[in-house]
């Protein structure tokens, strides 16, 4: 049995040096749980690092060396992320990573590898930051047929809705804020545009379903069209705006999406601010379980980074790493998935329309038309040009024939702005 466990990490930046701080700081703890002494022998970055005695400028000296048992990737994005896994992998290395974007675009290549080499890769922190979540689904729900996976798994976009909603800041001065707390990607785009999210739900999804869920699977819509109106609107009518992934197996197909939300104030989910995440999981013997933590930060994060460390030291220690995969994973797996169109919601409509008599009968006449059931309607007081809000929320609706329905009332010379639709969930 080894004594002494040799780790390198690959990209320091926030994270790394969070992990660093947890290792120093903990380091009998992770003694304790591992029954051996986790050594960074290694921190390669593209800049020089205050730890001149661990700096080495080329990765690829870190993943070949031989007296390295772990590689840390947290360089974040594609490239070089993708080269330094696979490579490292087969150097006979078992990785740790936070990278979601890299695992959600290369799940089978990662995973096909590590089957093959027989080697692990923990990735505990690419998921919903601190939470426990991948372990929850892998190993303290394994005995479920999960049935539906939904979360708030972005924490700069729900730190963001949650300035918006509660301290009436603007969209730019809260994503400044998440940017100077580290929460942000280094483009945000990816957070604001629900890519960030739609990578987490990929991965939630692949582990829950044994297959590859591929990002292109899920319609994605982010919140940078939002606007605060519907945002104060939401709260008056006791709802919260949240940006929610979503996976539910249905009779047809698994239904998947990334979109913002009208949260019920009553739910659990409308209780999550700022950088924190939640994640529901539905299981067949289990029911709904609740996972919920920081979603993002350096501490948060790193955290989970050190706790697969400490997790796959256990292993290596024994010599047994890699005989049982974490991910069960079948290129052959086929997943059946409900057309985008054919997801059904209950929908929060606003219409920008002129204020005189008839307008409200055309609009429910062609909602009517197309099957979708009105359950409350609400006229905001007009403005200066005569133009006001009709706020219109649908029963259950078939979002291909509310689409159909919008498509055609927007063409009315009656209409100001393109109407706007938000699912209402919970
Ligand atoms: N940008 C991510 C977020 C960081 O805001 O949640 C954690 O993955």
């Amino acid at each position: 049995m080894k004594k002494i466990l040799n780790i390198g990490i690959i990209g320091y930046g926030t994270v790394g040096r969070g992990v660093l701080k947890i290792l120093e700081k903990n380091q009998l703890i992770a003694i304790r749980k591992s029954g051996v002494k986790i050594k960074i022998k290694s921190i390669c970055d593209i800049r020089p690092i205050d730890k001149p005695d661990l700096y080495v400028d080329n990765y690829k000296t870190v993943i070949k060396d031989p007296e390295i048992d772990i590689i840390v990737e947290l360089i974040g994005g594609y490239e070089p992320a993708r080269t330094v896994i696979t490579e490292a992998l087969k150097n006979g290395k078992n990785i740790v990573t936070a990278n979601k974007a890299v695992l959600a675009k290369y799940w089978d290549e990662i995973f096909s590898l590590a089957q093959e080499k027989k080697k692990l890769v923990y990735f505990e922190a690419s998921v919903g930051g601190v939470i426990p979540v991948i372990q929850g689904l892998n190993e303290g729900l394994a005995a479920n047929e999960i049935k539906k996976i939904k979360g708030i798994l972005n924490g700069t976009t729900n730190f963001i809705l949650s300035k918006m909603t509660n301290e009436d800041m603007t969209y730019e001065d809260a994503l400044k804020d998440a940017q100077k707390a580290g929460f942000a990607e280094a483009n945000p785009s990816a957070d604001v545009k629900g890519l960030d999210t739609a990578n987490k739900l990929a991965i939630l999804s692949s582990i829950a379903w044994g297959s590859w869920i591929k990002v292109k699977d899920i319609r994605v819509k982010g919140i940078d069209k939002l606007s605060v109106e519907d945002v104060k609107i939401a709260s008056d009518f006791g709802y919260v705006v949240k940006l929610l992934g979503s996976a539910v197996k249905t009779d047809n197909g698994v239904d998947l999406w990334v979109e913002p939300c009208l949260i019920d104030h009553h739910h659990f989910f409308a209780t999550v601010h700022n950088e924190y995440n939640a994640v529901m999981i539905e299981g067949d013997a289990s029911d709904d379980v609740v996972f919920y933590g920081k979603g993002a930060g350096q501490l948060p994060a790193a955290s989970a980074v050190v706790s697969d460390i400490i997790d796959l030291a256990k292993f290596i220690a024994t010599e047994t790493a890699g005989e049982v995969q974490n991910v069960i994973y079948s290129k052959k797996k086929n997943i059946k998935f409900l057309p985008h169109g054919k997801s059904k919601s209950d929908y929060y409509l606003r219409f920008s329309v002129v204020d005189r008599p008839g307008v409200l009968a055309k609009i429910s006449g062609i909602l009517g038309e197309y099957g979708v059931s009105i359950a409350s309607l609400y006229q905001k007081d007009r403005n200066k040009d005569k133009k006001v809000s009709i706020i219109i929320t649908t029963h259950r609706a078939v979002s291909e024939k509310v689409a159909q329905a919008l498509e055609a009332i927007d063409k009315l010379p009656i209409i100001k702005a393109k109407t706007v639709k938000l699912r209402i969930e919970g």
